[in-house]
């Protein structure tokens, strides 16, 4: 047997990825400055000059976070590595911790809290509702024992927006820690950590913060750092215990694992972008995106499926019109024009799409283009449509809105 026996048999090169405009649920469209900064030099990660970005990178992170927490870093893993170091250093066996379900990723929750033994006290809210503050209060009267309230502040699964401020306020009243998911929120949408009393948050890169996928910003208050502190039983997890990763990404600098450093270019430039932008900027924008869109949509009939009142600007969850194969709509978007939009998760699959606006996706330039390119495809497959109409309402939009 010679090495060329294990060659894959297809021929295969260099591999070109189309240039597609990324309009789902997430990851958005790379900013240009972002991928360049990750075409940089690779350095060591315990080179001095890239330690020192590292302390930027913290600092922009605080400041995305609207926190003063010190422990506040980029975790090495995507979005779900940053949900699983919460849950699995602020949890033992036997913790109750409250968890809000109101889509996918609170459900990813509940898994979380039984896989570290912990007993998940669930409040349920409908698919596309917000969860209730007044059923978090309810259930921590009856479980003054509870330790925790986890719950998810932009749920991608529907494009809905809870009130963390209130549910923070709640938590803190019965003197529970929260752990708040702002995978979807961050950067698109105001998250105010310390305002609004939150212990423990993860992001991803890959949404609102317009980079590639795969780092998850995290942060802890000091409560949460004395609950790790105080823990008599080691973390069951090794790479995400925090007294460990300390080590790396505080003051000493020892090696805990090879931090992925072209990655961590491409989130440090992305976090400057954002802070050239100004939060607020970045939030307005979001927001008049959104608003354009919609003008646009209501053109074609399509309507949301969260109330207006708690709708996310960067996530639309509209409806499919009826008798539209949608997936034949998402195909043909795909293939025709290169633009992806998203299909609906669990009980909304085959029912709505997600459109998504977020970080570098979220300009002016693709909520046209995806009107026209959504008309078109609507017009081919039957549907009855005002061509142009729908560009044009957005467009009317944006010259009554003008950016601040
Ligand atoms: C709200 C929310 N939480 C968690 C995750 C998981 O993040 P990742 O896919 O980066 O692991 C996602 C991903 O879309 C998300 O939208």
């Amino acid at each position: 047997m010679t090495t060329d026996s294990f060659r894959p048999e297809k021929k295969i090169t260099t591999f070109y990825p189309p240039q597609r405009t990324l309009l789902g649920p997430g990851p958005s469209d790379t900013h240009s400055r972002v991928l360049s900064a990750m075409a940089r030099p690779t350095l060591g990660h315990l080179d001095p000059v890239f330690t020192e970005m590292m302390e930027e990178l913290k600092g922009l992170l605080r400041y995305v976070f609207q926190t003063t927490n010190l422990l506040t870093f980029p975790v090495s893993g995507p979005g779900s590595v940053g949900m699983e170091m919460c849950f699995v250093n602020m949890i033992v066996p036997g913790d109750k911790v409250v968890v809000c379900r109101n889509g996918v990723f609170g459900g990813r929750m509940i898994e979380n809290v039984e896989r570290c033994g912990g007993i998940p006290l669930v409040v349920e809210d409908k698919w596309g509702d917000p969860v209730d503050p007044q059923k978090v209060e309810d259930i921590l009267k009856k479980h003054p024992d509870a330790k925790i309230v986890a719950f998810v502040h932009a749920e991608t699964s529907t494009g809905v927006q809870s009130d963390a401020k209130t549910i923070g306020q709640i938590a803190r009243k019965y003197d529970c820690l929260t752990i708040m998911d702002t995978v979807t929120s961050l950067g698109g949408t105001p998250v105010y950590m310390d305002g609004w009393d939150i212990d423990a948050i993860y992001s991803g890169s890959q949404k609102c913060l317009s980079c590639p996928p795969g780092l998850s910003p995290v942060s802890f208050s000091e409560r949460v750092v004395d609950l790790v502190r105080n823990r008599t039983e080691k973390v069951h997890s090794w790479f995400m215990d925090i007294s460990l990763l300390l080590g790396y990404w505080g003051s000493s600098r020892t090696y805990h694992h090879t931090a992925p450093t072209n990655s961590l270019y491409g989130l440090h430039e992305s976090l400057v972008i954002l802070y050239e932008e100004g939060l607020e900027h970045s939030w307005a924008r979001h927001h008049r995106n959104h608003e354009a869109l919609k003008a646009g949509l209501k053109t074609l009939g399509i309507g949301y499926v969260v109330d207006e009142a708690y709708r996310l600007p960067q996530l639309n969850s509209v409806h499919v019109p009826a008798g539209v194969d949608e997936k034949e709509v998402r195909r043909k978007l795909l293939t025709d024009y290169n633009l992806e939009i998203g299909a609906g998760l669990g009980d909304f699959a085959g029912k709505i799409w997600r459109i998504g606006l977020m970080g570098n996706s979220s300009k002016l330039g693709n909520v046209i283009f995806c009107l026209d390119a959504l008309e078109h495809v609507l017009a081919d497959l039957g549907m009855k449509v005002n061509k142009g109409a729908a560009s044009s309402a957005a467009h009317q939009y944006y010259a009554n809105n003008p950016a601040v």
